[in-house]
């Protein structure tokens, strides 16, 4: 039986370990760390089973540029899962959850740099569908993922 609900303070020590061993590097751990520290609208998530922390995900500002308007969303990353634990679901359930709640916050979307066989599942499609391009150069087309939530972003 798996719980997520948001991340509190007492839980960061056990996030960044949890990180640290799904990556097998500190990289991302620390990346949450910086971006807990330098972002006012983060969405942190843990999934817990038997009152241990078995999976993470992070959303973060993102936004869209364009020569008329810019537009704030969310952005998936990093998500983790403690190794011994993994393809059993859990972190179905971690993106799952963090999309109906970035749904109800009403951000009209949500970009993920990711495997292209991993996050389609959840209703991701390939960025460049809709025109958007990624800050970062020599992205692979399919590894930069957007869900659009209101479709009127797009007009
Ligand atoms: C990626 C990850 C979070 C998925 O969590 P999970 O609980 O194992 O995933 P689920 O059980 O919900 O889904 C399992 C599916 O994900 C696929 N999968 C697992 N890790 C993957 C990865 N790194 N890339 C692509 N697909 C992956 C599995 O092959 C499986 O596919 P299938 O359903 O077609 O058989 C977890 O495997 C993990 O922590 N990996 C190491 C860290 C990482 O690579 N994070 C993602 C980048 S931010």
């Amino acid at each position: 039986m798996v719980e997520v609900r948001f991340e509190q303070p007492k839980d960061i020590d056990e996030v960044r370990l949890l990180n640290d061993k799904a990556f097998g590097q500190p990289v991302e751990g620390h990346i949450v760390d910086k971006l807990r520290q330098s972002c006012n609208r983060i969405l942190s998530l843990v999934a817990i089973s038997n009152n241990k922390i078995v999976g993470h995900i992070m959303f973060s500002p993102v936004t869209i540029e364009t020569q008329e308007v810019v537009i704030q969303g969310m952005g998936l990353a990093p998500m983790a899962v403690l190794p011994e634990l993994q393809n059993q679901g859990i972190g179905s359930i971690l993106v799952k959850e963090g999309l109906r709640i970035i749904r109800n916050m009403s951000y009209p979307f949500v970009i993920v740099l990711g495997h292209k066989k991993y996050y389609p599942r959840f209703g991701f499609e390939r960025a460049s569908k809709y025109g958007l391009k990624s800050q970062w150069e020599g992205i692979p087309d399919e590894a930069f993922m957007a869900m659009i939530l209101n479709d009127s972003i797009m007009e």
